[in-house]
């Protein structure tokens, strides 16, 4: 972890926020590759699960929201975790993380358990009283099922469908950690899919191997992949059944996204709640259901992570130690770096040429400075997958090399069939076989 934390500063991943205020505890900015690979990542969700879906639409509603929504939600009531206090040392932590009464870093004695409501409270208008009261939402779903009347009808939906949407949610953590892993403010892709009642079990059942062939054909290896059912004590106030697809990080086993089954708890609240009708007329049965929903929900900064560290590696390469981020084509910042052989006879010229040629399509990189061999390198640091090198050859007859980042070969390509045979390798990527196998834990 240290070593990508590093990386990922050092070349303009994520850096941490506010840093020269001595950075705001567990709050991480993405820079410009790192804005990149995540917008990749949202993009490559969205592909999947909108757009090449003819059951799913999408939608974005907004983070502040009326307060009664998170009443009927049962997040005012229920949303919080046990925390204790050190009498001594005053450090906070989750009940569930200390084992016996005592604090585990200095030995102190430690408070009574209480409960403490993870949502950001703020106020909205310029008076601070309570009914002024709004939370930062602390899951986007919420903006899914007070929207389901809207988007239903709009859309002429019919059962089953889905909504999805990605957007920022806010939880006040009480032990926040392991880099971009758990945060205070992060960023959730939500799908809320409405089945009819007693379908729900299959739904579930074919969400939970959706959601894990995702991971598996976005280069995640399936041996650090596995999936957890929740135990009854650990199921959300909401959720009938709940199954984590689990990533092995270095830190150990831990959740990358959970697919619950939340009945139709949520959209009954907020009928009760709201006064609104909130289901669905069946045509063929002539009958009104309100619909289960299966949710799939996983963390974008957590699938990133998971993505980072999945991909970093390290191999000797003539005598010298070669990072590279074997990232899929799909998520590298950079798609294709362009380089002159050397800074002399019209290579640099003809290299901005390609560059342009190819900024339409792919996100182009172009480099001309220290050996060819060190902007290899840089590139293969932040995973980047096509290097196209101009060369002597290609001043007589307009072929360029393309260097594979994962096994440094090189092919000859006509520039005029450059953009296709980029394209088409970017489609047949497969994670080489030969990687290195760290064992994390
Ligand atoms: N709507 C359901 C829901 O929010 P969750 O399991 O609490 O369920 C879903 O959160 C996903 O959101 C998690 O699997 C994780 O990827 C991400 N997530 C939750 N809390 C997070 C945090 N503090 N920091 C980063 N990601 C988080």
């Amino acid at each position: 972890m240290e070593k990508l934390v590093s990386l990922c500063k050092r070349r303009g991943i994520i850096f941490q926020s506010s840093e020269i205020y001595g950075g705001l505890s567990s709050c991480w900015d993405y820079g410009p590759l790192g804005a990149e690979m995540k917008r990749n990542l949202k993009e490559a969700w969205w592909q999947k699960v909108v757009r090449e879906r003819k059951d799913i639409v999408g939608l974005d509603a907004s983070i502040l929201m009326h307060s009664k929504v998170w009443e009927a939600s049962g997040h005012v009531e229920s949303f919080s975790d046990p925390m204790v206090d050190c009498r001594a040392c005053r450090r906070r932590f989750r009940a569930d993380d200390v084992e016996g009464d005592r604090c585990p870093v200095c030995g102190g004695e430690l408070t009574d358990a209480r409960q403490f409501n993870l949502m950001f409270k703020t106020f909205m208008g310029p008076v601070e009283e309570d009914s002024a009261v709004v939370y930062l939402r602390p899951e986007t779903a919420q903006g899914i099922f007070v929207n389901f009347a809207n988007v239903q009808q709009s859309m002429r939906m019919k059962l089953p469908f889905g909504i999805a949407q990605i957007g920022k949610a806010f939880r006040n953590e009480i032990t926040p950690g392991n880099f971009i892993f758990r945060t205070r403010e992060f960023e959730q892709m939500e799908i809320e899919y409405f089945v009819v009642p007693g379908t729900d079990e299959e739904w579930h059942r074919r969400w939970i191997e959706e959601r894990l062939q995702w991971y598996i054909d976005l280069g995640l290896r399936e041996d650090r992949l596995r999936l957890r059912p929740h135990g009854e004590d650990e199921l959300a106030h909401y959720a009938k059944s709940c199954v984590d697809i689990e990533y092995l990080f270095p830190f150990g086993w831990a959740e990358l996204e959970g697919i619950a089954n939340r009945t139709d708890y949520d959209l009954r609240r907020h009928s009760e709640y709201s006064g609104r009708r909130l289901d669905y007329y069946d045509e063929e049965s002539g009958k009104r259901v309100v619909p289960y929903v299966i949710e799939p929900s996983g963390g974008v900064d957590r699938a990133l992570l998971a993505f980072l560290v999945d991909a970093y590696d390290e191999e000797e390469v003539r005598g010298e130690v070669r990072v590279v981020l074997r990232l899929h084509p799909k998520l590298a910042p950079i798609t294709v770096g362009v380089f002159p052989l050397v800074r002399r006879d019209g290579m640099p010229e003809k290299a901005l040429e390609i560059e342009e040629i190819l900024r339409p399509h792919f996100n182009v990189f172009y480099d001309e400075k220290d050996s060819i061999g060190r902007r290899y390198r840089r590139m293969d640091e932040v995973g980047t997958p096509y290097g196209v090198t101009v060369d002597s050859q290609t001043m007589q007859d307009d072929t360029v090399t393309v260097r594979d980042r994962d096994s440094m070969e090189q092919e000859r390509v006509h520039i005029r069939e450059l953009a296709d045979y980029i394209r088409e390798q970017i489609s047949s990527w497969r994670r080489p076989e030969h990687i290195t196998e760290e064992v994390w834990v």
